[in-house]
């Protein structure tokens, strides 16, 4: 409002003042008239462009209302000079309306070619997100690719490696009946024991995450899961003195879905909570329902996992542990998924970690 009002203003006060000058200029000073005559085109220009057609027009009218009474009273006489001033009214007038239509026209097209960028703008705002989009999704597809590849390498190495890894435990336990625990041959077979035992998991663990896991999907009890866990995992926890737990007593929470599978990913998350989590420390389980879907959290208080590498977590092969495969949260969350679930880790570093799953209730 406060533009327009000046505009007005300059244009009022710029009318009125060659108007004064008109009316106070002696009349035999022709050229001094005839070069005020002209002055008038300023506002009248002026006004067509900061206000169109309708503003040239207007004040036009303006200057001619104000300057034809100087022409009728003071000049009076003479009919050709009368004629050639009122001539010069209807010229105002004409380059008034012209040029604001000249203006108008502009401006429209200046909208327009704003409204023009702006949609550039937009679409080419969609176009950088349907490509990052494109990038997202090319590299799943190379992931999966390569862990389609891995599959087939997968199968091939389980062979090659299981049966001779299944001669050298049979082996080895033959030999170690020989020697008495204490022995240091013993305990050096024990290692290689363990270590098959070791190298075994890796090769089942690789198979599991490179195999396509076919889900098998039925109704099952997502608290009769959870419940079972606590029984294979008690051991691990009572081994490394942590307390494990189910809070609070949940109710059934019924699902469709593959409970062998969902165990063995639930079982992966326990563990891993469990190995995090130092002596005396705790590890509680609890489930809940919101909006059809069933959010199940393992929660521990170890060490929490830095920023750093909360994504990557659930990579294949990450892993932080001297004797990890890291293949475990990477088998979980296919597991998750294919259950049209998602998983993700909540952690603070030095306070603890929980691991959420969400899974679609039936
Ligand atoms: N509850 C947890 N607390 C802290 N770190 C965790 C937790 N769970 C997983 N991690 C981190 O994620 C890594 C990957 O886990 P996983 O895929 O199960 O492989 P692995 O257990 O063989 O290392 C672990 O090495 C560990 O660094
Ligand atoms: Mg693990």
């Amino acid at each position: 409002m406060k533009p327009f009002l000046l505009r007005v203003l300059l244009l009022a006060f710029s009318i009125l003042g060659i108007s004064l000058l008109h009316y106070f200029t002696p009349l035999h000073l022709h050229y001094l008239h005839d070069i005020f005559q002209r002055f008038y085109y300023l506002p009248v220009i002026l006004s067509s462009l900061w206000f169109g057609f309708r503003g040239g027009l207007a004040c036009a009218l303006a200057v001619s209302v104000v300057y034809a009474p100087h022409i009728l009273f003071q000049w009076g006489e003479g009919f050709a000079l009368g004629m050639e001033k009122y001539l010069e009214i209807v010229m105002y007038n004409v380059v008034g309306g012209i040029t604001g239509l000249l203006a108008q026209r502009e401006q429209s097209r200046s909208r327009e070619l704003q409204r023009t960028a702006e949609g550039l703008e937009e679409s080419y705002r969609n176009l950088r997100e349907n490509s990052e989009r494109l990038i997202a999704i090319e590299e799943q597809l190379r992931r999966s690719e390569r862990l389609s590849t891995l599959g087939e390498m997968a199968a091939v190495l389980a062979h090659e490696i299981r049966n001779p890894l299944g001669s050298i435990r049979g082996t080895a336990e033959i030999l170690r009946d020989d020697y008495r625990p204490g022995d240091s041959k013993y305990e050096f077979i024990e290692i290689q024991i363990k270590e098959t035992e070791r190298l075994n998991r890796v090769v089942e663990d690789f198979l599991r995450l490179a195999r396509p896991q076919a889900v098998v999907p039925y109704p099952c009890s997502l608290r009769d899961e959870l419940e079972m866990i606590l029984i294979l995992a008690a051991k691990n926890a009572n081994d490394c003195k942590v307390h494990l737990s189910m809070h609070p007593q949940l109710k059934s929470l019924d699902i469709i879905g593959d409970g062998e599978k969902l165990r063995q990913a639930f079982l992966n998350i326990v563990i891993n909570a469990i190995q995090a989590t130092p002596v005396g420390g705790s590890v509680t389980i609890s489930a809940s329902l919101s909006d059809s879907t069933c959010v199940i959290r393992f929660k521990d208080t170890g060490p929490g996992i830095p920023p750093e590498i909360r994504e990557r977590i659930f990579e294949p092969f990450f892993t932080t542990k001297r004797d990890g495969t890291g293949l475990g949260l990477a088998i979980t969350k296919k597991i998750i998924e294919a259950h049209g679930g998602t998983l993700e880790a909540e952690s603070e570093v030095g306070t603890g970690t929980t691991i959420v799953v969400r899974l679609p209730a039936s």
